[in-house]
Parts: structure tokens; C-alpha cells; sequence
């Protein structure tokens, strides 16, 4: 049964805004649903979820992404595909409005897993990925933010797992990373088994929050653990997030569809936007 459930990432309730972050994560709901109605792939669906959101000012992913300590701009992107464990990520790139399609670009190229910062862009050249000038992705909230030193939440990254009609499971995430950050640092958005991973027997994830302790747990590829184990989609991303809180020391949360395409997500933190898609919903459930 097709499937798609989108993150708008784990953090504080900002309170005010709410409705623009739950049409936001509704609209990348239905921007992957309608291409899993029409037969389309998981992958693709995935893909165009995520680039509404990049798109979105309001997330940080795209538009709208963080900015490091230095005031630029470094995204990370990743992107899997679950019946031949196919994946592509990008780190550390400045030049393109939508990472996740670079990513797949990657994933395309079939010979590497991970590009950073300029050898990515090389690929973005080479396979017509248009390049941007980073100042035209810098909102005026980001800007403002940086300007007053302000790292309050966790998360704002987005992610999107959808199963299609063939039974293929495909994952998502695409980040600005964490505020204020190190020029160079590469978080778990741009890990396969970290931030996203798939994989047609078990299911897909996509991973938010603070990146060094999802990276700490492999946060992605262990809820695909604890689902092989419990076969219970909501066990399984609950206890994946008590792992990043336990053991990762760090907050944020994930969401799940398993080969069946039952849905589960968690987040430690006190927002999540998540929106899903399926046959049995006559529109998308935005349940925060
Ligand atoms: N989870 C996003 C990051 O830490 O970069």
C-alpha cells in the first residue's frame, strides 16, 4: 500500500507560526503523494517532498537554512533508495536551492556515495543542477538570527520515507545544519545510516535534531533494528529516540515507514510537523 510521511524537524514550539509550518509539511505531503497515486517511485516522491520544504522559507533546509558561525551557508543532503541499497549525499554545498536533487544525482552516478562542498558542485555543472548565488537562499529571519547570535532549538530540517506500489522504500533528509556551526562541520543529514537510510525488507527512515548525537546511536539504521526486532513501527522510532536521548545525549526525533507501510515517529523535542499520505486518508493527516 503506497505511503509517504514528511518531518518539518524536531524543536521548540515556536509558539506563533504554527499553521505556516503545518501547510508547509501538508503540501510536501501531497507533492509526494501525488506522484506515488500515479504509480510514480518512492524515490521520486521523496525527492519532490523534500524539495517543498527546501523550498519553504520557513525550514531549514533550501531557503531558509541556518547559517555556520561565519555567517555562510553549508547544506547537507542525502537520499536512499531501499531495493538495491542505492544512495547519494552531498555536504557542505552553498550553490544550489535544492540539495536533495544533487544528492540523487549522486545516488545516480551509481559511484560514489558522498560529495562535499566543491566536488559536489562539480557534479551539480555537470549533471544541470542549477547553481545559486548562497546570498539568494539567506532569509531575512536566518540573517536576523545570526546577527543576534540565536541557537534556541534544535532541528527545522526536513525528511520525507515513502513506499510505492512496487514495494520500494525510499528516504530523505535535507538540512542547513545546526546554527552557528564550525565552517566544515558535516552532520548526520549527509550520513547514510545516520541521518537516512532504506532498505525494501525492513523499511525507511529520516532522522532530526542534533546531528553529532544522531551520528553518536546511527540513529537511522538502529530503528530499522528495533523494528526487525519488535515489528512495531511505534516501539521502534520511540525507542530509536530514547537511544538519542540516552545514549546519543541529544535531542530530536524520526519517522518510519516499515515494508508494509505502517507509519511511526517520535521526537523527544516539543514540535515535530510530520504529515502523511496513504490510500485509506482522503487527505493528508497533519497530527501536531
Ligand atoms: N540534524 C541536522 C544536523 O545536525 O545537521
Amino acid at each position: 500500500m503506497p505511503t509517504i510521511i514528511v518531518h518539518g524537524g524536531a524543536g521548540a514550539d515556536p509558539g506563533q507560526g504554527r499553521e505556516e509550518l503545518r501547510s508547509g509539511v501538508r503540501a510536501a505531503a501531497l507533492a509526494g503523494w501525488e506522484i506515488l497515486a500515479a504509480n510514480g517511485r518512492a524515490l521520486d516522491a521523496v525527492e519532490w517532498a523534500v524539495r517543498a520544504l527546501e523550498d519553504h522559507p520557513r525550514f531549514n533546509a533550501g531557503l531558509g537554512s541556518v547559517l555556520t558561525s561565519t555567517g555562510t551557508l553549508e547544506m547537507d543532503a542525502s537520499i536512499m533508495e531501499g531495493d538495491r541499497l542505492g544512495c547519494g549525499a552531498v555536504a557542505a554545498v552553498s550553490r544550489v536551492a535544492n540539495p536533495i536533487t544533487l544528492a540523487r544525482r549522486v545516488l545516480e552516478g551509481g559511484r560514489h556515495v558522498l560529495l562535499v562542498a566543491e566536488g559536489a558542485h562539480a557534479v551539480a555543472r555537470a549533471t544541470g543542477v542549477p547553481e545559486c548565488d548562497p546570498a539568494a537562499l539567506v532569509t531575512e529571519r536566518q540573517r536576523r538570527r545570526h546577527v543576534e547570535g540565536s541557537r534556541v532549538g534544535v532541528g527545522g530540517t526536513v525528511g520525507a520515507v515513502a513506499l510505492d506500489r512496487r514495494g520500494t522504500v525510499a528516504a530523505a533528509t535535507s538540512t542547513g545544519g545546526m546554527a552557528g556551526k564550525q565552517p566544515g562541520r558535516v552532520g548526520d543529514s549527509a550520513l547514510i545510516g545516520c541521518g537516512t537510510y532504506a532498505d525494501n525488507t525492513l523499511g525507511g527512515v529520516s532522522c532530526t535534531g542534533d546531528g553529532e548525537a544522531i551520528i553518536r546511536v546511527v540513529l537511522a539504521r538502529q530503528a530499522l533494528a528495533y523494528l526487525k526486532e519488535a515489528d512495531d513501527v511505534d516501539y521502534a522510532a520511540r525507542v530509536a529516540v530514547d537511544l538519542l536521548v540516552e545514549e546519543g545525549r541529544g535531542q530530536g526525533g524520526l519517522i518510519l515507514v516499515d515494508w508494509r507501510g505502517r507509519t511511526g515517529w517520535a521526537h523527544s523535542t516539543p514540535l515535530m510537523p510530520v504529515a502523511l499520505m496513504s490510500p485509506a486518508l482522503l487527505e493528508p493527516r497533519v497530527p501536531f
